[in-house]
């Protein structure tokens, strides 16, 4: 079995149960896979703190790389580094068999520190991973690469692969991901999935998330089928729930094993009883662009968190 896994796959067990005939082609069904060692980058944020204790559970054996200490007392293997410190990069990615980098700043700041931090944070995290002959790179993108892609037509979505039409510096950063993953794989055959994140949130909060939202639930499904021998190649893939008002393409999800199982429509009454109506004349940001407010002169900023590890 072993010569028919892709480089840098993670490893399936050595007995492999018939495929569901639910699955799709090369997607193995769900619990067939050893998991495998994982560096997951950024494990103590928002979306590293919904994904580590259910890829735990599903059997991955984490090292968790943060430049900070997780709120919560967490499982995995805990390594207290920034990814921009190379050396200390490199001695805990040894032995992965796949890393998931999540590690960043999550939303529009300065040049110079959304640079540093996400731009050469990534060149770093793939240019380690090709040292160590760690063949598969999970990287968290954002719908912010296209945030200008208008919200197409009641039934239409968006593709997956979608040029980059970035709405911030951060967006910017986030296409650079993309870039540095595609020429990873072109030039050193590494298998990149590049996760375009829309929402991820407890719950939906706002009525642009009755379409863009990821539940904490699916974004360990979408990590779990990102990280699976499925995932061969370069891909960009929306990270979004199954949501009855979604816009972004479940194709790309699809063809590695995604399946999203929330919706934020449980929320729509709620949401669109407190929407307030645009002012006229004024740009409704939410329902014309998919980057949403993030697309206005002035979109909601970064808030660092403090040396305790709050958000102020
Ligand atoms: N939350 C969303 O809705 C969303 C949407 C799209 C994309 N994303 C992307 O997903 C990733 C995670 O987002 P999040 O919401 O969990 O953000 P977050 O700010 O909660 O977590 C990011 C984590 O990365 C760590 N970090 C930052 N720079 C680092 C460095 N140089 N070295 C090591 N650790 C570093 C931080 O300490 C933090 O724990 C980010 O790359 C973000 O851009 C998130």
């Amino acid at each position: 079995m072993a010569g028919s896994v892709p480089p840098g796959a993670v490893p399936p067990a050595d007995a492999v149960p018939p495929a569901d005939a639910g699955a799709p082609a090369g997607v193995p069904p769900a619990g067939a896979r050893r998991r495998g060692r994982v560096a997951l980058t950024g494990a103590a944020g928002s979306l590293g703190s919904d994904v580590v204790p259910g890829l735990l559970e599903l059997g991955y054996e984490l090292v968790c790389i943060d430049q900070r200490a997780p709120a919560e007392p967490a499982g995995g293997t805990w390594v207290r580094a920034s990814v921009n410190d190379r050396p200390a990069l490199a001695e805990a990615m040894a032995g992965c068999d796949a890393v998931v980098h999540l590690a960043g700043i999550p939303q529009e700041d300065e040049w110079e520190p959304l640079m540093t931090a996400n731009i050469d944070g990534t060149q770093a995290v793939l240019e380690t991973a090709r040292r160590l002959g760690v063949g598969r790179a999970v990287l968290a993108s954002s719908i912010h690469a296209a945030g200008f892609v208008p919200v197409p037509p009641a039934g239409e979505r968006v593709p997956d692969d979608v040029v980059v039409r970035p709405n911030t510096f951060y967006g910017v950063t986030k296409a650079a991901v993309e870039a540095l993953g595609s020429l990873y794989h072109d030039r050193y055959g590494m298998d990149v999935v590049c996760l375009r994140i829309a929402s991820r949130q407890a719950r939906p909060t706002d009525t642009r998330m009755l379409s863009t939202w990821l539940s904490p639930a699916d974004a360990v499904r979408l990590l779990d089928a990102a990280l699976s021998p499925a995932a061969t190649g370069f891909r960009t893939v929306w990270g979004v729930s199954a949501n009855t008002r979604g816009y972004l393409s479940p194709d790309g999800g699809a063809a590695i094993g995604f399946r999203p199982q929330d919706d934020a429509e449980a929320w729509a009454p709620e949401l669109l009883a407190a929407r307030t109506a645009p002012t006229p004349g004024t740009t409704d940001w939410n329902a014309s662009l998919i980057g949403g407010v993030f697309c206005s002169p002035e979109p909601p900023r970064f808030t660092p968190p403090t040396t305790d590890g709050s958000v102020r």
